[in-house]
């Protein structure tokens, strides 16, 4: 065996299989077909194109969110990690932002273990073999399970002096405020009562600059859109013509979050697992929310769900936050 199948190897081992709940891609689609305006949920965006795809997003230039999040944690990590604290156990809710997720195992002092938490157990199992060859130090102890529900840490073999969560790249922007709160009071429950949480949101700003992210002159966000069709089609061997929708991408500011539509561009049905869905032109689906947040609104959200703000780091712009959370 190779040193990458070794560790491979390893991170199996190490796993904690909590089993979730497989999604019922089918099930999903028709209920969001169904409801009036039709919806279809952002998760199932990343299939390994649309991972690709999102790659891609955060290269152009108008997409400012990942470029002023990265330049901000390399320039405040020791201050980050001064809050944080020593002997840290790093929990993150998605299988590992790469850059992002080693600049903050390289600041923090003497981390303890790192925890990735994701529903794809292949996933999680990658990013864990990939960050234990870098960092053989950190104890990785990955969890295959829903991260939108609290779960039950595995604990380490030096005991962590604090459990951090790290959920950057305002990824929190795709919850509605109901789901944010009760993603956050999940969390507040994993983190426990010294716990505390790193969160990277994407700040309210001039529209036109906000809708030029979700707009790209080079069409990646609309391809991005579009393959979740393509998945769906791929997937659950549902009929979407992929010419007869297209994407649009509005930043509603009374509601702070930009919202994303697939539009009908004619009279159309699609066949999904056996329904028939008539669209009418001009009729759309509701894809994705990203919300965008005012520091009055992101206090009130988090205190919603039993959390403070404790320390918070903006760009020179104020583009893009971090913001450190403790429970209230
Ligand atoms: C990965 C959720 C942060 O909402 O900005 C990018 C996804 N969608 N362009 C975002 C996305 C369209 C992205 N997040």
């Amino acid at each position: 065996m190779n040193v990458a199948a070794h560790a491979l190897q390893r991170a199996r081992d190490a796993l904690t299989d909590l089993r979730p709940q497989p999604d019922d891609i089918a099930a999903d689609v028709i209920a969001g077909l169904s409801r009036s305006p039709r919806t279809l949920p952002s998760k199932y965006f990343y299939d390994a194109q649309g991972s690709h795809l999102f790659e891609e997003i955060t290269q152009q230039p108008e997409y400012y969110l990942t470029g002023t999040e990265l330049a901000l944690l390399e320039a405040r990590l020791p201050s980050i990690a001064q809050a944080i604290g020593p002997g840290a156990h790093v929990v993150e809710y998605g299988s590992g932002s790469g850059r992002k997720t080693e600049l903050l195992l390289e600041h923090l002092r003497e981390p303890v273990a790192y925890t990735p938490v994701e529903i794809s157990r292949t996933a999680v199992l990658e990013a864990t073999a990939r960050l234990s060859q870098q960092f053989p130090q950190i104890q990785m102890l990955p969890v295959c399970a829903d991260f939108t529900k609290p779960l039950e840490l595995p604990t380490s073999t030096v005991p962590a002096q604090r459990t951090v969560m790290f959920f950057p790249g305002s990824t929190l922007g795709n919850f509605t405020d109901e789901d944010a709160v009760r993603l956050l009071d999940a969390m507040r429950q994993t983190m426990g009562a010294h716990g505390c949480a790193l969160i990277g949101i994407d700040l309210d700003k001039d529209p036109a600059l906000i809708e030029a992210a979700y707009n790209d002159a080079a069409g990646v966000t609309a391809e991005f859109t579009l393959n979740l069709l393509a998945r769906l089609n791929r997937e659950i061997g549902s009929d979407f013509d992929l010419d007869g929708f297209r994407h649009r991408a509005l930043y509603a500011r009374q509601r702070g979050r930009i919202e994303t539509f697939l539009v009908s561009q004619r009279a159309q049905s699609v066949h999904v697992a056996g329904r028939t869905f008539a669209f009418e032109a001009g009729e759309s689906i509701q894809v994705e929310y990203s919300y965008k947040y005012t520091d009055a609104g992101f206090a009130a959200l988090v205190a919603r769900a039993g959390l403070k703000v404790t320390h918070g780091w903006n760009d020179a712009r104020d583009w893009f936050g971090l913001r450190l959370l403790q429970p209230a």
